[in-house]
C-alpha cells in the first residue's frame, strides 16, 4: 500500500527492524546510552541548544505538555487557528481553564502575522500566543517566522504546534525564537508512533516556574530532572525510542537541509500533478501551500468517499477532509519518508480513479515527470 496520509507516516525497513529489538532495562545503562542520542540527535534536528524531551505519547500530549507546563488557569491566551489543529491547541488550553482568545482565520488561508500585531496591541493582557506551524487539515503553512518575530517584539510567549513540519519543514527553533515547540515521532520523523517530542526554551522554563496548570504526567520539570539521569519518570515507549534513534541517525545523514529541498520538491511534484488533472488545491495561494501535505477540493459531481475508496482499491490509501471539510477534500501526505516515485504512484492512480468515476481528467496530464 502506498500510504499517503499526514502520518502515521510510512517507516524505512531499518527503523522498522530496530523496533522489533528485544526490551532493555529503561534504568539500565543501555536506555541511557540510547536516551542520551536520541536527545542530543533531537536538538539538532530541532535546531536548539534547549532542553528536548521525547514523552510516551502522541502529538496531542506534546502540545497539551507545553501548555500545561507553561500557563496558569486565567491566562489569557490568543489562540490562532486557521483549521481543525488550531481549533484543538486552543481547545487544550481552555480545557485546563486558560482564557482562550480566539483569532480565527478561513480554513485554506494562513494566520496573517499583522493581524496578530493588531490584537496584541488592542488586548495588552495577553501573554502567550499559540500557533500551528503547518495546518494539516488544510494543507497550509503558517508563516512562523514573522509570527514569532510579533511575539518577541510584544515580548508574549509563543508556542507552537510543529506536527507535521518538524523535521520536513525549515524550522530553526531557536533562530526563530520559538518558546515551546510540540511535534511527534510519526511525522516528519519517519517513526512509528508513540513518542511526542518537545522542546522547551528558556523563556518557557522562566514561564514554568509560576505555570500553575495542573500536571502529573506530562511535568515537564519531572522529565527534565530524569533526564538529567538519562532516564524518564515513567516507562517510556522504548521500542518507538530504538526506532527513533535510527529514523534520525538516517535524518541526519541526508542532513536537514536536503531534507526540506526533498520535501519541497515532492510537494511541487503533488501540486503541479492535482492542478494538471484539473483539480483544484484547497490553499489558493501556492505560496502558503504546504510542503507535507495537499489538501485538493473534490471535484464537482464526485463523491469524495468513493474516489479514497477506488483509490485504496489502486493501492493508495490518501486522507479524507476533517470537521467542516468532510467531504469536501482528499489530503495527499507527502513527508517524512517519501520519494518522487510515491507522487508518481498517487497522480497514476489518481488519474485512472477519476477516469473510472466519470471526471473529465485534463488531456495529457503529466502524472509522470519524465
Ligand atoms: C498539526 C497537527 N497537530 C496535532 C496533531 C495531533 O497529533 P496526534 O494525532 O499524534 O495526537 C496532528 C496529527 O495529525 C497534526 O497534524
Amino acid at each position: 500500500m502506498n500510504l499517503r496520509i499526514p502520518g502515521p507516516t510510512p517507516c524505512p525497513p531499518e527503523v522498522l527492524q530496530a523496533q522489533a529489538r528485544q526490551m532493555v532495562n529503561h534504568r539500565g545503562v543501555e536506555f541511557a546510552n540510547l536516551i542520551g542520542r536520541v536527545t542530543q540527535r533531537l536538538q539538532q534536528v530541532f535546531q536548539t541548544k534547549g532542553d528536548v524531551f521525547a514523552l510516551t505519547s502522541s502529538g496531542t500530549g506534546a502540545m497539551e505538555a507545553i501548555v500545561v507546563n507553561t500557563l496558569s488557569p486565567g491566562d489569557r491566551v490568543l489562540a490562532l487557528s486557521c483549521g481543525a489543529f488550531g481549533e484543538r491547541f486552543a481547545d487544550i488550553s481552555k480545557a485546563y481553564g486558560a482564557d482562550v482568545q480566539r483569532l480565527d482565520f478561513p480554513w485554506g488561508s494562513p494566520v496573517d502575522p499583522e493581524q496578530v500585531q493588531l490584537a496584541l496591541r488592542k488586548d495588552t493582557s495577553i501573554m502567550a500566543i499559540q500557533v500551528v506551524h503547518n495546518e494539516t487539515s488544510t494543507g497550509v503553512t503558517n508563516p512562523l517566522r514573522d509570527i514569532a518575530a510579533v511575539a518577541r517584539e510584544y515580548e508574549k510567549l509563543l508556542l507552537v504546534d510543529a506536527v507535521s513540519s518538524l523535521g520536513s519543514l525549515y524550522l530553526p527553533v531557536d533562530a526563530w525564537g520559538c518558546d515551546a515547540v510540540a511535534t511527534a515521532s510519526q511525522k516528519g520523523f519517519m517513526a512509528p508512533p508513540g513518542l511526542g517530542l518537545v522542546a522547551m526554551e528558556p523563556r518557557a522554563w522562566e514561564a514554568n516556574a509560576h505555570a500553575r496548570m495542573p500536571r502529573y504526567y506530562l511535568d515537564l520539570g519531572k522529565a527534565k530532572g530524569f533526564l538529567a539521569k538519562k532516564q524518564t519518570p515513567w516507562t517510556p515507549a522504548v521500542s518507538t525510542y530504538f526506532a527513533l534513534d535510527v529514523a534520525l541517525e538516517m535524518m541526519l545523514k541526508e542532513g536537514l537541509a536536503s531534507i526540506v529541498e526533498r520535501h519541497a520538491s515532492v510537494a511541487q511534484q503533488a501540486r503541479e500533478g492535482v492542478k494538471a488533472l484539473g483539480l483544484s488545491l484547497l490553499a489558493e495561494n501556492e505560496s502558503y501551500a504546504s510542503n507535507t501535505v495537499t489538501a485538493v477540493r473534490c471535484p464537482e459531481g464526485i463523491d469524495c468517499d468513493k474516489l479514497l475508496r477506488a483509490m485504496l482499491d489502486r493501492g493508495v490509501e490518501l486522507a479524507e477532509g476533517q470537521a467542516k471539510l468532510a467531504g469536501k477534500i482528499f489530503r495527499i501526505g507527502h513527508l517524512g519518508y517519501v520519494s518522487e516515485n510515491d507522487i508518481t504512484g498517487v497522480l497514476e492512480a489518481l488519474e485512472e480513479t477519476l477516469v473510472a468515476l466519470g471526471f473529465k481528467v485534463k488531456a495529457g496530464a503529466p502524472a509522470r515527470r519524465d
